[in-house]
């Protein structure tokens, strides 16, 4: 492919991404989501479950209603939105299964996390990540029982399109299942069409037929495709909402985060009712329609692997990159931190050890642990007992992972509720350092009982 075309859909990517932003940030439209939702085979007691900004009105299908969800399964939401499916999937594995949503968009990451907040819902249970679906996911092979995905993948360009397939094969374990609803063309789009950004990121113009959607899955390697017409009336988009364009697309992106040369806010502007009116042609002339795509990966797969410790490559995806880098702290200066305080027997610092299993083999004296992997949903808890220590140290076994991280939280929590008794640092070097630098080696604690 050449580098234009390359360019061409990294940059539809980025609007699609900047646009769904917008959308996260818009002002929820409860009568209008709850419409679509209805609109779409979510019955009553669905749509109350969860919190109403969960569903956007963005949906075009149900996925999660047939997609025979089992307690204990893994499920996998690719572009989960405000996470609504991804909610109804967590109840269904209950808390032994896991359910975990990929979405593009910081902004819609952001607001999926305090939905599942407001339920109680966190990783691993229940886990929001950023991530491109043009790049290779952040998921284990092998790892998941079961794939949704609702109204997404039209919003693909078309190498993107094979290459998630090629990844949902990849993640699924065989012999899982891919369950999802999305836009289909029943023709092929004029030029007109399928040039037009704004439909685009509407979910038209990106549509594709379904002999091409089978293609892309039967060269993905997925198996016993399926393909069910919703039978939904998609004018339910066109309803009211008078300020709306065509379809899952409801804002437009603000101008300043877009590239000019990609979009053109006021054209879009320019364009509401122009893209209601083709939508709306398009559907009276039944072009495009919501389905229903199953498909399955085969069972004798041969890269059968051992069951995955953890279905997230990187646990911390499920958690928002620290935005403080707090200051590091050289191991001579801890040590005479400790010295003084044994003598004085006050203690103006804390030391904490975010090791986990790890942990064995000796810690810095009096440091308390608090794993990495629970810090973020911790951090209150933290707060209230350790908050009024003016200087708090992390360290791992270098330092250059979980120690910073979890201080990098630690700081942005604080500085969040503008609290500046305590202030984060991390222990230059972490415990592999403190054990090998002749003074401190004195300062090395071991805890056989306690240490894992
Ligand atoms: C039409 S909305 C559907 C949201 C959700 N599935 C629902 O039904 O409410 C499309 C979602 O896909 C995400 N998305 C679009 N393109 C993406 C990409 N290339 N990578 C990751 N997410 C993407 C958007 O950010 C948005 O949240």
């Amino acid at each position: 492919m050449s580098s234009n075309a390359n360019d061409q859909d990294a940059k539809l990517v980025q609007v699609v991404r900047e646009a769904y932003s917008t959308i996260a940030k818009t002002d929820h439209n409860e009568a209008y989501s709850v419409r679509v939702a209805n609109a779409f085979g979510y019955t009553a007691d669905e749509i109350k479950t969860a919190p109403s900004e969960s569903h956007m009105g963005l949906a075009c299908g149900n996925p999660v209603a047939n997609a025979s969800i089992k307690e204990g399964e893994t499920v996998l939401d690719l572009g989960s939105g405000g996470g609504f499916d991804v909610f109804l999937a967590a109840r269904k594995v209950g808390k032994t299964g896991q359910a975990i949503g990929l979405d593009g968009s910081d902004d819609m990451v952001a607001k999926a996390r305090q939905n599942a907040t407001k339920q109680g819902f966190s990783p691993p249970h229940v886990a929001f990540v950023a991530a491109q679906l043009t790049e290779p996911l952040p998921i284990a092979t092998s790892s998941v029982d079961c794939v949704l995905s609702n109204c997404v993948i039209n919003l693909l360009p078309p190498p993107g399109k094979l290459h998630i397939f090629r990844e949902i094969f990849r993640v699924l374990k065989p012999g899982g299942r891919l369950a999802l609803s999305d836009i289909v063309a029943k023709k092929s789009l004029p030029d007109q069409i399928r040039d037009d950004l704004a439909l685009y990121v509407g979910c038209i113009s990106g549509a594709i037929q379904l002999h091409e959607y089978k293609g892309l899955l039967e060269q993905a390697g997925l198996e016993d495709a399926t393909f069910v017409a919703t039978g939904s009336d998609l004018n339910v988009y066109f309803t009211e909402k008078t300020e709306e364009p065509a379809c899952c697309g409801t804002a437009p992106p603000p101008s300043s985060t877009v590239p000019e040369a990609s979009f053109d806010a006021n054209e879009w502007a320019g364009k509401y009712l122009q893209i209601k009116k083709i939508g709306a042609l398009l559907m009276m002339s039944v072009e495009i329609a919501s389905y229903h795509i199953y498909a399955v990966k085969p069972d004798d797969s041969s890269d059968i692997t051992q069951p995955t410790p953890s279905v997230l490559l990187r646990w911390w995806d499920a958690y928002p990159p620290a935005r403080c880098s707090p200051d590091l702290m050289s191991p001579s200066t801890l040590a005479e931190m400790i010295r003084i305080a044994e003598l004085r027997s006050g203690h103006g610092y804390l030391v904490v050890d975010v090791r986990g299993e790890d942990h064995a083999g000796g810690h810095v004296i009096g440091s308390v642990q608090w794993r990495a992997q629970s810090f973020y949903d911790n951090l209150p808890a933290f707060l209230s007992a350790y908050g009024h220590i003016p200087k708090v140290i992390f360290y791992c076994g270098r330092s250059n992972g979980r120690g910073p991280r979890c201080a990098g939280w630690y700081q942005d929590y604080l500085e969040a509720q503008s609290i500046t008794t305590s202030q984060a640092f991390v222990l230059e070097g972490g415990i592999v350092r403190w054990k090998s630098d002749p003074s401190t080696q004195d300062l090395v604690e071991f805890d056989t009982a306690s240490e894992d």
